[in-house]
């Protein structure tokens, strides 16, 4: 078995393969000069019209919420900020090799996203648009697993079915990372914002989120709430249970969840999935 470290290697050097488009590659390089301005990365995206396409979809869905129509990409970096943005285009960028690592995780990750808005919504957490892209983007570990090492991860999916195991012990089994971590190690190499790291690495484990507890519980519990609905698939064959300590962060009573669970079936009933 390979070690972490030659993992962590092989999963960083993602960024180089043609797996990405080059368009998301270079678009991330430029967020992180400093000598850029929002206005020129604004324009820069909307020069690949089926990525500024997609962001667009994706902003004007149920699943972010905003009221009225954003038409521009500049307009929608005002609402939402880079560091969400970067979260953004990442996911629908990756949106087709998504598709192909595992049937339904993209609706998984589009409903969790819905799902961690509603819930951010809910428990009064300000960074709402950063809840969603935190889960949207929550499984990239998956897609990283699953072009680096296409034979081991099937077969932690193929067991997961087969023995009714879940997918994040079984990762840890056969190659040593589970997804959290691989997804991890990409958010980080990204340069994405640390809260998103955090919420990407802990989801499994929210308890040992350091700096973003409440966003690595709630991202935690959209993954659970959308497991529940049966809409789309993360590989898992039956839901997780919540962390308490998660759980007691948010501070939601029963009724909060049965009118999560209502608005976020309202949501992704809306949705288009086609993006
Ligand atoms: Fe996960
Ligand atoms: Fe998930």
């Amino acid at each position: 078995m390979k070690t972490a470290a030659e993992i962590r290697d092989e999963i960083e050097s993602l960024s180089a393969i043609p797996t990405l488009p080059t368009v998301l590659t270079d678009v991330l390089k430029l967020i992180d000069r400093e000598d850029v301005s929002v206005n020129q990365i604004g324009d820069f995206i909307s020069e690949d019209q089926a990525l500024s396409a997609r962001v667009l979809k994706m902003v004007n869905s149920p699943i972010y919420g905003f009221p009225g129509r954003i038409s521009s990409i500049n307009q929608a970096l005002m609402l939402i900020g880079l560091g969400v943005l970067k979260g953004m285009l990442t996911g629908v960028a990756i949106f087709d090799v998504m598709q192909k690592t595992m049937v339904g995780l993209w609706e998984h990750s589009i409903g969790a996203a819905a799902a961690a808005r509603i819930i951010a919504q809910k428990a009064g957490i300000k960074e709402v648009e950063e809840a969603s892209v935190a889960g949207l983007i929550h499984d990239l570990g998956k897609v990283a697993l699953g072009v680096c090492y296409p034979a081991e991860f099937g077969q932690c999916v193929e067991r997961a079915r087969a023995e009714q195991k879940y997918i994040f012990d079984l990762e840890r089994d056969i190659m040593g990372v589970s997804h959290a971590e691989a997804g991890s190690w990409l958010a980080r190499k990204w340069n994405f914002p640390r809260q998103l790291v955090e919420a990407v690495a802990y989801h499994h484990k929210p308890r040992l989120a350091k700096e973003a507890k409440k966003l690595a519980a709630t991202v935690h519990l959209a993954d659970a709430l959308i497991k529940m609905t049966g809409f789309g698939f993360g590989g898992d064959p039956f839901v997780h249970p919540v962390d308490e300590e998660a759980w007691a962060l948010l501070g939601l009573s029963d009724d909060d969840v049965k009118d999560i669970l209502l608005e976020l079936e309202d949501s992704i009933s809306g949705t288009v999935l086609s993006f």
